[in-house]
């Protein structure tokens, strides 16, 4: 498997400064862990290192993992810089027991990091693996921009816009598939340089992922459209999926 964050690792966290959009998240998880007694979490997908930095501070116990060597490179310097020390092991997420002996109480997944893998076969390989690492009624959180709503949008979309760098999402998608085009630009005295990113996503929605985490034997399935755990519907901004395993 390609790393598609070898380079946009270094530079990922240009869309701004965490504490901006992380709150609304920290509020969703403390609520729905303290409901279920979540003591111990998992990343599987954790980037550099944002999540787990918020859920540590926020008093659990914290593992992370991630397939790129470069976003664990950011993300340990990241919590280096925040004098914060978590565990975190290069895994694919389709094989976590390669790596975790142990098992967790809650498993998240989070930013468009599922739909990286195409294939139902893979998706399966993925959330079976999550499943498996998984306390009985252990946790399981998805989180991703990409819903019905946001799948209608103009697909040019001005994600930063700041005197030195903008960072631009140029979007296509057919029926099975959504292609986010980052274009990276700086254009200050001190760095003049554009790069280009290409993800590839599945387009997962709610029937899709209710069918294959039926398949893969999770339970309870729920889907919010926000992180004040309203319903999903064809107007929400997100597609939040939580099921227990
Ligand atoms: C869009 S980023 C989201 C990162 C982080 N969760 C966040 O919210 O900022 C997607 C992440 O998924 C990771 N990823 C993609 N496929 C993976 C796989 N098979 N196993 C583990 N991590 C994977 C990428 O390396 C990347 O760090």
């Amino acid at each position: 498997m390609r790393d598609l964050y070898e380079k946009f690792a270094y530079d990922y966290d240009e869309f701004g400064p965490i504490e901006d959009y992380l709150g609304d998240e920290k509020t969703f998880f403390n609520k729905l862990f303290s409901e279920h007694g979540v003591k111990t979490v998992l990343d599987c997908a954790c980037g550099t290192g944002q999540h787990v930095l918020m859920l540590a501070q926020s008093g659990y116990n914290v593992w992370g993992s991630d397939f790129s060597k470069s976003m664990l490179e950011v993300a340990h310097k990241n919590l280096q810089k925040k004098d914060c020390s978590i565990p975190l092991y290069q895994c694919d997420f389709r094989f976590l027991e390669q790596v975790f002996e142990r098992k967790f109480d809650a498993i998240v997944c989070l930013t468009n990091s599922l739909p990286h893998l195409h294939t139902d076969e893979d998706l399966l390989t993925a959330l079976r693996s999550m499943k498996n690492r998984l306390n009985q009624n252990g946790l399981l959180v998805l989180t991703q921009g990409t819903t019905h709503f946001t799948l209608t949008l103009p697909s040019i979309e001005v994600v930063v816009n700041r005197p030195d760098f903008s960072r631009i999402f140029v979007k296509e998608h057919d029926g099975r598939f959504q292609t986010i085009h980052v274009l990276d630009l700086f254009h200050s005295a001190e760095r003049l340089e554009s790069n280009q990113y290409d993800i590839v996503y599945r387009i997962l929605l709610d029937e899709e992922y209710k069918r294959l985490l039926t398949q893969a034997g999770f339970t309870n399935i729920r889907m919010y459209g926000d992180y004040k755990m309203n319903h999903y519907d064809e107007k929400s901004w997100r597609l939040i999926v939580v099921a227990e395993a």
